[in-house]
């Protein structure tokens, strides 16, 4: 809804440049001038003073200015050409996300799963078509569905593979790609509130909080390694509220991303609407006004950025 109204704001407000000379008024001075296009309505703003010169010297100076303004309106141009591409993909250029409905990919029902436009949203704003898009904590393979209709290349794996697509493998033993990825995506168990099974090193079955920030450090650390440099890996996270003490997950894996070596890009406040929470909100708002906290009621989405 507000894309559209963005678009328009910023037509107007990125000028229509064009250059041009002009004698002022009284005769005397000439000035370099742009044209610019506001609210619909032309208007000539003055760029440079050029004092008491002659009219060939005056458009010699005009000449020499051109080409930056030529640079400048290709800029513009590139600017509202990506804006319209983004605009007809339905990119949500701002950073609060409230999906009514969950979308099509992956499997609703499987317990802790991604929202498709989550994954949508990401690869949108942060990939192109061919990309290489890595998820090593895969679950029901949404990213793997998102990157089929995107036209991503893939690699997805899990600790218990749900589909073909997604092969078996441990996030916290190094990975061993094909090629280093331009994206990796990884939404990890929030901690033990699901759990996913009893095999080695699977993060929702640690025994301590502690267990569980170890392991998901040398996941992150290893995703690093099979980053690209100047590319970026986005973590979905939720914080956890259990027998009354609360679980900073995301600002503690916000954290351990910046030790392992990426550096913050930006952050999504994602809001939760999730089937099950609806169905349980009424018995757990209650439990938690008991305790005086409140409902956790949103994910954090974290972006960080491997430098050069
Ligand atoms: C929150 S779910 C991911 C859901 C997924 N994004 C989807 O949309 O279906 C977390 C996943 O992490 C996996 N997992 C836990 N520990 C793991 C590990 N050490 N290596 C790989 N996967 C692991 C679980 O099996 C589970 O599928």
């Amino acid at each position: 809804m507000l894309l559209p109204n963005l678009l328009k704001y910023c037509k107007r407000w990125l000028p229509i440049v064009y250059l041009e000379s002009i004698k002022r008024s009284n005769g005397i001075d000439y000035y370099i001038c742009k044209k610019i296009k506001e609210n619909g309505k032309w208007k000539h703003q003055i760029v440079k003073k050029l004092g008491k010169i002659s009219k060939p010297e005056a458009e010699q100076k005009l000449a020499e200015y051109k080409p930056k303004y030529e640079k400048q309106r290709n800029m513009i141009d590139g600017k509202i050409n990506n804006l319209n591409e983004y605009k007809k993909r339905h990119g949500i250029p701002y950073d609060i996300w409230d999906f009514k409905e969950r979308g099509d990919g992956g499997d609703k029902n499987f317990h802790g799963n991604t929202s498709p436009k989550v994954i949508r949203q990401i690869l949108l704003m942060l990939t192109k078509p061919l990309d290489f898009i890595v998820d090593p904590m895969a679950g029901s393979g949404t990213t793997i569905d998102v990157c089929k209709k995107l036209g991503r290349k893939f690699n997805a794996f899990d600790l218990y593979p749900k589909r073909e697509e997604i092969e078996e493998h441990d996030a916290v033993q190094s990975w061993y790609l094909d090629d280093p990825a331009d994206l990796i995506f990884i939404h990890p168990p929030y901690w033990n509130l699901v759990g996913y099974g009893n095999k080695q090193n699977d993060l929702s079955g640690t025994a301590t909080i502690r267990d569980y920030y170890r392991l998901l450090q040398r996941a992150l650390a290893n995703a690093y390694e099979s980053l690209k440099r100047n590319k970026y890996i986005v973590v979905q996270q939720g914080d956890l509220v259990q027998e009354g003490r609360f679980y900073p997950l995301c600002s503690e894996t916000f954290q351990i991303l910046k030790e392992v070596g990426f550096i913050p890009h930006h952050e999504i406040i994602k809001l939760a609407h999730g089937d099950t929470s609806r169905k349980k909100s009424g018995m757990l708002v209650s439990e938690y006004i008991w305790q005086k906290q409140w409902k956790i009621s949103h994910d954090r989405v974290l972006v960080f950025k491997k430098m050069n």
